[in-house]
């Protein structure tokens, strides 16, 4: 039996390229492959940044509450929050011991804060912090401890899942055939969804379309997308962006008739009023679960308490496994 894990870290609202590049085709993934299903919430990964406890807290249920309301059945998958689980804690220690500087170094995070404060010409790692520059070792003992095999994730994390191929190899090499060798998972058509001004729809361009947002808001939002400067009925260009969120909520019909209309020539005032018709639509189920579960944090708490334990039914073994193959047990 294959395990497909995947987290989200609580940094913001989750948003339509979380949704779109996780979320969906990980719960794909769940409904058809005879596989275990591990989804959490990558809490303690959020602190390198979130400093504000109410903020972190907030975010951390919206998370959780935003997985249920897509249809993440807690009976079928196992689903937790990482702050929950301490032998993920104790394996990323271990695991920092069979990781090269060097990699850390290499990791895109860091990087691109190093090549921030070079052009700046400050101190390279000005705001750097250890959770930050270790933050791959902490991702690979998430993936690791539970010998996940598939790991669905956007194009921003396939540098991370190379890291912890990396690592598991480099202690396997030590001590034998103990972690399995995590392939990452990703569509290529929605490996980089783009947010508002075209750049990657991230929580730290703020430049995202919330999932769970009001519907003036999201009309609001979809109405501030980047478009081309061709004219109302001049052909558009089936590479925008609104045509590739579109395809993703609407139907197989809707979007044949779409893409006739893009031929043919519509405007992009147009195409954002059927965008936004046929996210709303599609999210009117879904938003309604996730007030009630925002309106009802219990019910989430005593979901991933639950969690945690059938996650720790699992790990527990694994952990002592490497404990014993390292000599501390
Ligand atoms: P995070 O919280 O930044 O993003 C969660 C998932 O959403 C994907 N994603 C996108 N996909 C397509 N287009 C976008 N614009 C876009 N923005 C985000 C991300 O690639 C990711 O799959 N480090 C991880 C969380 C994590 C994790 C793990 C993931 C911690 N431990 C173990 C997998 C396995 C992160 O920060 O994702």
């Amino acid at each position: 039996n294959k395990i497909v894990l995947t987290g989200i870290k609580p940094t913001g609202r989750p948003h339509l390229g979380n949704y779109i590049g996780a979320i969906k085709p990980a719960l794909n993934l769940a409904k058809e492959l005879e596989s275990l299903s591990i989804f959490f919430i990558a809490d303690y990964h959020a602190l390198t940044s979130i400093k504000n406890p109410e903020l972190f807290k907030e975010y951390t249920y919206d998370v959780a509450a935003t997985w249920l309301a897509m249809g993440l059945d807690p009976n079928k998958v196992i689903f937790y929050k990482q702050s929950d689980i301490p032998q993920i804690f104790e394996l990323s220690w271990i695991l920092s011991c069979f990781t090269p500087k060097g990699l850390m170094n290499r990791a895109h995070a860091y990087k691109a804060k190093v090549d921030e404060n070079k052009a700046k010409n400050i101190d390279i790692d000005m705001g750097v912090n250890m959770g930050l520059f270790t933050y791959p070792i902490l991702m690979a003992a998430d993936i690791l401890l539970f010998n996940s095999n598939i790991v669905p994730v956007g194009k921003d994390q396939v540098q991370h899942v190379e890291i912890a191929r990396d690592i598991a190899n480099a202690f396997n090499n030590c001590y034998g055939e103990i972690f399995t060798e995590p392939s990452y998972l990703i569509r290529q058509e929605t490996a980089v969804i783009p947010g508002l001004d075209g750049r990657k729809m991230s929580k730290s361009y703020n430049n995202t379309i919330p999932l769970f947002c009001e519907p003036k808001e999201l009309k609001n939002l979809i109405n501030k997308i980047k478009t081309d400067s061709s004219l109302p009925n001049e052909p558009k260009n089936i590479d925008s962006p609104l045509f590739l969120l579109y395809k993703e909520f609407a139907t197989d019909e809707q979007i044949e008739e779409m893409k006739e209309k893009f031929i043919n020539g519509i405007p992009w005032g147009e195409v954002k009023k059927e965008l936004f018709e046929v996210i709303n639509s599609f999210l009117e189920t879904p938003r309604k679960k996730y007030n009630y579960l925002m309106n009802n944090r219990h019910l989430i708490d005593e979901i991933l308490e639950e969690g945690a334990k059938k996650a720790q039914e699992i790990c527990i073994p694994n952990l002592n496994k490497i404990k014993e193959k390292i000599g501390c047990q």
